[in-house]
């Protein structure tokens, strides 16, 4: 059995199919370990990660997994699909079939793609409140002048509206990198965000690359197509601006 949040008693209850007096009974008795803590707190919230063990055997080892994956264009940010490849495809990962993807990229769309089975991490990545940057490189089919470069930052800045959606865009940050070569910084991930919002300018975008999300910068040593596991600190401390 694995759980996304339940109390202990019930867990034990159901995993051991005995009553709740035996489930308190093996708690006052001490024999139960979560996180190699013991514990006697019959109400304490557990969750998938949580480590139980009872009398030494392991209930539950589910762990979390969290991998970065350099995404080519033509791939899919999908877990199946009927034409193309997906990103769960490129992985070599045991538990690949349990992961989910953090912010999609379109098809055409190259870079940083996570993939985690860790939902509230994923939840509190991409939720707007917690103001986790995600960084792209767009290149530009027409060249854009000094001046209308300051349009497009007040632009991206000010938000734009989307009638369809009926939303209002946050606040993005845009810098130019060249006349053709812009980087732009979203809090937020709606559909084809950045083409839409380059095609109020009728500046079609003919090459974007998710760069980074929070801190953490695609490793510039995983070759397009390869991914690789994060680091504990790489995991805490995406979240750090
Ligand atoms: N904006 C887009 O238009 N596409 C992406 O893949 C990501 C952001």
């Amino acid at each position: 059995m694995s759980i996304s949040h339940t109390r202990l008693d019930r867990f034990i209850g159901e995993h051991c199919q005995i009553s709740r007096r035996d489930v308190r009974l093996i708690l006052a008795q001490k024999r139960l370990l979560v996180d190699g803590e013991v514990v006697d707190d019959i109400a304490l919230i557990i969750n998938k990660f949580s480590h139980i063990q009872l009398d030494g055997v392991t209930l539950q080892k589910h762990q979390a997994h969290y991998i970065m994956l350099h995404k080519p264009v033509g791939v899919v940010c999908a877990t199946v699909d009927k034409q193309h490849k997906t990103v769960i495809d490129l992985l070599d990962h045991p538990s690949k079939d349990e992961l989910h993807i953090v912010g999609r990229l379109d098809l055409n769309t190259s870079g940083l793609v996570l993939l985690t089975n860790d939902s509230r991490w994923s939840e509190r990545l991409m939720s707007p409140e917690h103001k986790v940057a995600k960084k792209y490189l767009v290149k530009l089919e027409q060249p854009i002048t000094k001046e209308q470069s300051q349009r497009y930052i007040e632009a991206f800045a000010k938000g734009m509206y989307f009638a369809f959606e009926d939303i209002t865009t946050l606040p993005a940050k845009l810098m130019t990198i060249d006349e053709y070569s812009v980087e732009v910084k979203l809090f937020e991930g709606k559909y084809h965000q950045i083409k839409r919002m380059f095609g109020r300018f009728q500046n079609p975008v003919i090459g974007l690359h998710r760069e980074s999300v929070g801190s953490l910068v695609l490793d510039e040593n995983l070759a397009i197509g390869e991914s690789r596991s994060l680091t504990a600190d790489e995991v805490e401390d995406i979240f750090i601006e």
